[in-house]
């Protein structure tokens, strides 16, 4: 198969990044972070999460974050997706009351995860979904899937790719557009990736499959490059590689956006986005985390001056 000629960027760090760093930062700041991504060219952007603030806290804010989206963000960029995670009725209903256009159901590949993460086992998820599904249908709001732990689980090891299509197909079957593979704890190797899409790819289009990489091992843009190279042409990634999930222990950010903008740039892979504005974006959130900046490009740039 070849690489595809431009590549969708769904960025993640407002909420993959967010939701697991030490220090949660205000309203305001996750809404100068959104605002500098959009002006950045990032047509995607996950921005919250209607999760319960019990369990994830720095997504308590999600109501004010989508409050400001809907009356100043969205008209400002119309063309923009700005999305939220919804586990179940009461996230969707929260979604709802801001005229939101995607939201994001999140099943797992391990039954030990899928306990941890959302309380309940991968079937039980999949009905909770049932009636985010019927509200989202009735709104027009288009839903996006995510299957975590495709490439390994922390409490269980290796995952069967088989057991991943089966997930996939599920979330597919109930009406995402799209399901996003999450390897949570970044274990994946190119090996391992391109066996888990060639098991995939045998029963699903690759229009239907995005990759969500998290970069714990340093695996992420190889298994990137693999999964291009395999026809898959959306990728999630956060910007200065921010955060990780509170359910994986250990699990450092996804892919930095900045540092998958210069692979696809040396590649000649459009993809939309500046990154002489992204790279103003994470290193203000960098600011205002107090942590150093988590992409290597962003660090080479800044040293070179
Ligand atoms: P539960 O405790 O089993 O739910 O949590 P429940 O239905 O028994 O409700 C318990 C309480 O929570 C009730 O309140 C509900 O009203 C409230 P109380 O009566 O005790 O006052 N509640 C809610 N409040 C606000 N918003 C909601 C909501 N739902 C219930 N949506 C639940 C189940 C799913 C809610 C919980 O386990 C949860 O919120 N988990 C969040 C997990 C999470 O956000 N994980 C990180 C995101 S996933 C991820 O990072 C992976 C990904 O990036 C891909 C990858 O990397 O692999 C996507
Ligand atoms: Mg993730």
């Amino acid at each position: 198969m070849t690489i595809p000629k431009r590549v969708r960027i769904v960025e993640v760090g407002p909420r993959d990044g967010l939701q697991n760093e030490k220090q949660t930062v205000g309203t305001s700041t996750k809404v100068q972070l959104i605002s500098q991504l959009a002006s950045a060219g990032l047509t995607n952007i996950e921005a919250g999460s209607f999760v319960s603030p019990k369990w994830v806290p720095q997504m308590a804010g999600s109501d004010e974050v989508f409050n400001i989206i809907s009356s100043n963000l969205q008209p400002t960029y119309p063309e923009i997706i700005f999305s939220a995670l919804t586990p179940n009725k009461i996230g969707m209903n929260r979604a709802l009351e801001y005229g939101i256009k995607e939201v994001a159901v999140f099943a797992a590949a391990s039954e030990s995860f899928s306990q941890k993460n959302i309380n309940c086992s991968i079937k039980e998820s999949l009905e909770r979904f049932n009636p985010v599904m019927a509200k989202a249908r009735r709104n027009n709001i288009r839903v996006r899937g995510y299957v975590s732990c495709v490439l390994g689980c922390p409490y269980e090891g290796n995952i069967d790719p088989v057991h991943v299509a089966e997930v996939t197909h599920q979330l597919l079957d109930m009406g995402c557009y799209e399901v996003s593979l999450g390897d949570t704890i970044g274990v994946g190797t190119p090996a391992t990736t391109a066996a888990l899409l060639s098991e995939l790819l045998s029963r699903i289009s690759a229009d239907k499959l995005a990759m969500h990489m998290h970069d714990t091992y340093g695996q992420a843009l190889a298994n990137i490059l693999i999964s291009l190279q395999m026809g898959i042409s959306v990728i999630d990634s956060a910007v200065a590689g921010l955060g990780g999930c509170p359910y994986a222990k250990g699990a450092s950010g996804n892919v930095a956006s900045e540092d998958l903008i210069y692979m696809l740039n040396g590649m000649g892979i459009e993809h939309g986005v500046d990154l002489d504005k992204l790279l103003i974006a994470g290193n203000t959130i960098s600011t205002a985390l107090n942590r150093t900046n988590g992409s290597k490009v962003a660090n080479a740039l800044l040293s070179a001056g």
